[in-house]
């Protein structure tokens, strides 16, 4: 199994060796992993030109799974578009064709008291935002700006079309038959005629899912109840705009978008992996950033890519312990916890996997 290693930027680097370190336990106990590294973001900007030199994306291209750090950085921010490092990830998703992105969203029953929300709203929480990826504002055309008669004018354009939107919702009823037999589609029918052509096609596509149950709701009215009553759902299948938006809101049920895993599949096992957190430039290099949404995007990457499940709830386990022993970094820190750095929190993993 050969693993495409993109550190990037900013914390990046500092989380994805952790996850490495937890990757790595299972190299040694046998399992055939195979890491090879690439430049990707910035920090290859920096070195090539380019956020996306050649080589990391005909490594990524060949290998069987991808683990993304983060990347970006205040100095990037006015590059011209193309060469910006958020736009070497969208890349990849595109070229790789990585269209259907898991966010499960786990209450870990010891941080709940990290979360704004009360702890009677987060019991037994788990849900998953089952984000399509390679659709929507994101990639749609016309898009740019231009003048019209004096006035400069933005553009972006909302586009799916019904394969698109099919193949999505495909993969949102088979992930629920596996779990609660739930899927609540998120859309903005009302207003939006891409979304009212999404609203039809999964109303087609759950005809061949008659155990699973199909609901609609809008993107706000789904934004209220992520927080309203969170534990009402199951898997949240939705667009790539409003998949972005409502993970991150998810993300603070668990207390902490330092906790959020994700991976990004497309038809076959391969996957890219990576937390849903950006590179907060504001902490990186400094041994503060949680590392565990880095380590449970590799507990994915065994799951759904190498189908090691029991490799994949060992690390789940592991990270369990360790927060139930108390350990914690800054971002999910409370009164009466210890205080770790991310190295730290890596070989705690590590050693709670042992
Ligand atoms: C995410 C990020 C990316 C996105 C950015 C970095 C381009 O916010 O993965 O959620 O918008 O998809
Ligand atoms: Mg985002």
């Amino acid at each position: 199994m050969k693993i495409a290693v993109l550190p990037g930027d900013g914390i990046g680097p500092e989380v994805t060796a952790q996850a490495l370190k937890v990757l790595d336990v299972f190299a040694r106990e046998g399992m055939a992993l195979e890491f090879e590294h690439a430049l990707i973001g910035g920090c290859a900007y920096d070195a090539t030109g380019h956020p996306l030199p050649g080589a990391t994306l005909a490594l990524a291209r060949d290998a069987d799974a991808i683990l993304f750090g983060a990347e970006g950085g205040f100095q990037y921010e006015t590059l011209p578009r193309g060469l910006r490092p958020g736009d070497a990830l969208l890349t990849v998703r595109r070229e790789l064709d990585l269209f259907a992105n898991f966010r499960p969203v786990v209450a870990w029953p010891e941080l709940v008291g990290a979360s704004p929300l009360k702890a009677a709203r987060l019991d037994g929480l788990d849900l998953l935002i089952l984000r399509e990826l390679t659709g929507d504002l994101y990639f749609g055309e016309p898009r740019g700006v231009h003048m019209e008669n004096g006035v400069r004018v933005g553009i972006n354009t909302m586009r799916y079309d019904e394969n698109e939107i099919r193949r999505i919702a495909h993969v949102a009823f088979r992930t629920a038959r596996a779990r609660r037999h739930r899927v609540c589609s998120v859309d903005k029918a009302n207003v939006l005629e891409s979304m009212e052509l999404w609203r039809e096609i999964v109303d087609e596509v759950a005809r061949e899912y008659p155990d699973v149950t199909l609901e609609h709701l809008y993107v706000d009215a789904a934004a209220m109840s992520l927080l309203r009553t969170p534990q009402h759902f199951d898997v949240i299948v939705t667009g790539n705009l409003f998949g972005d938006i409502l993970s991150d809101e998810a993300s603070m049920l668990t207390g902490s978008i330092g906790m959020l895993p994700s991976a990004s599949m497309g038809d076959g096992k391969k996957g890219l992996y990576e937390p849903v957190h950006g590179c907060a430039p504001d902490i990186a290099g400094r041994d503060l950033a949680n590392p565990l949404a880095s380590i449970l995007s590799a507990a994915m990457m065994l799951r759904m890519s190498f189908d090691q499940h029991e490799a994949a709830a060992r690390v789940e386990r592991a990270v369990r312990r360790v927060l139930a022993s108390g350990y914690r970094t800054a971002d999910i820190a409370e009164p009466g916890t210890k205080r770790i750095g991310t190295a730290q929190m890596g070989d705690l993993v590590v050693a709670a996997l042992a």
